[in-house]
């Protein structure tokens, strides 16, 4: 039996059953669970069409790379979307199952296991990070989001012998939790540091197409290095259609960057065998093409986003994230774990405690005392959920 997977830590949804279990929500209220950040606004037409024009697929075994087809659709995306120039579909794309298997892989494939080495990750983090950078037989490092630095990562912390260890790093942005957008002047500061050091940058954007100002949509890594005139060695990045296209069902998602990286990415994935279905291709080209749902999902999240902050009115410490569909919010008292708790009890609400999605580091845990409250459901129920949050809070 691999040893490694002793190291890994029960997931954050996990540790909150077992925080929940003995507790009766009293009252009648129905419950309204904010907790998981799965996308609940419908799927497009668009696609639901595209999925049954294309059943045929089932009846073939598809290949690694993907169609031709699709991998022109995500890099036309890019185009469009970051005005990213020169991008070949043959060198600089590869269609995934979504990201949370990608980023698994992703380090599978970066870290040498007779090398080691250190992953490093925001902290609080998306678990995955963690258990690919374990598996992969590195240590990972967790770099602190606190309030006081408007929670971006403090970079400056990280010890030089930690960086010259580092082999690969996530970043997230728009983040989860927190929401924060890395801006121009952090890629480059990271970009500086990949290229004194020699390692590799996973940059998550998962998040990327919910936004709040149409004029201003998140930068990406690449956009960023195409910017700054850096080229795209060692630079990887994340993106998917769950969030996007309110399909996380579907399990679509494409990786973008260095050529050097996605060869190599195809070989390993061609023998871990995580080719997407043909029939699901066809819907991925759908959705990529089309932008108009993309901003009608977006609005949507506007809309909910200003609903909801209204109604919490001063219950939370809480403002509105840079983007992303995630509140991340100072509770009172500080305890977020007793929050959450309390506040399933006696209003049937269930949000993430903080402390859960992070870990202890010197200073404390960053994620404690937070809560993230996932805003996916319906307008009126997270309104409801706002409306008595505020009612436990008073
Ligand atoms: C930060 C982050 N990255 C990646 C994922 C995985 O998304 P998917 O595999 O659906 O693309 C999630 C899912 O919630 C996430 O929050």
């Amino acid at each position: 039996m691999n040893e490694r997977l002793n190291l890994l830590q029960p997931y954050p949804f996990e540790r909150l059953r077992a925080l929940t279990a003995g507790v009766t929500p009293t009252g009648a209220l129905e419950q309204i669970n904010l907790t998981i950040g799965e996308p609940r606004h419908p799927a497009p037409m668009l696609v639901r069409e595209a999925l049954v024009g294309a059943l045929d697929g089932l009846s073939s075994y598809p290949p690694t790379a993907g169609a031709p087809a699709l991998r022109e659709a995500c890099t036309a995306w890019l185009g469009r979307r970051y005005g990213l120039e020169g991008l070949d579909p043959a060198r600089h794309v590869l269609p995934v199952n979504g990201t949370r298997e990608a980023l698994f892989a992703f380090a599978q494939m970066v870290v040498d296991p007779l090398r080691g080495g250190v992953v490093v990750s925001p902290n609080p983090f998306y678990q995955i990070y963690e258990g690919a950078a374990l598996l992969a037989g590195a240590q990972p490092h967790f770099v602190a989001q606190r309030a006081d630095d408007g929670f971006r990562c403090r970079w400056r912390d990280v010890p030089e012998e930690t960086w010259s260890q580092t082999r690969l790093i996530y970043v997230c942005s728009p983040g989860n939790p927190t929401g924060v957008v890395i801006d121009l002047e952090e890629w480059r500061q990271l970009f500086d540091l990949a290229d004194r050091h020699g390692f590799t940058i996973a940059s998550d954007e998962c998040y990327s197409e919910i936004y709040f100002d149409d004029a201003r949509p998140p930068i990406g890594v690449l956009e960023a290095a195409q910017r700054l005139g850096r080229g795209f060695e060692r630079l990887m990045m994340f993106t998917s259609l769950s969030k996007r296209s309110n399909v996380p069902g579907m399990r679509s998602g494409f990786v973008a960057g260095d050529p050097g990286l996605i060869d190599r990415f195809l070989l390993y994935r061609t023998y871990h065998g995580s080719a997407m279905s043909p029939t699901f291709q066809a819907a991925s080209i759908a959705a990529w093409s089309d932008e108009a749902h993309v901003v009608e999902n977006r609005q949507l999240y506007r809309e909910k986003f200003d609903a909801v902050l209204d109604a919490l009115g001063e219950a939370l410490t809480v403002d509105r994230p840079d983007a992303g569909f995630y509140l991340w919010a100072a509770v009172p008292g500080g305890d977020d774990q007793a929050f959450c708790v309390d506040l399933l009890r006696q209003y049937n609400v269930l949000v993430l405690p903080g402390s859960l999605l992070a870990r202890d580091q010197p200073g404390g845990n960053p994620g404690a005392g937070f809560v993230r409250i996932a805003l996916v459901d319906s307008v009126s129920r997270c309104v409801e959920a706002a409306v008595r949050i505020r009612q436990f809070t008073a």
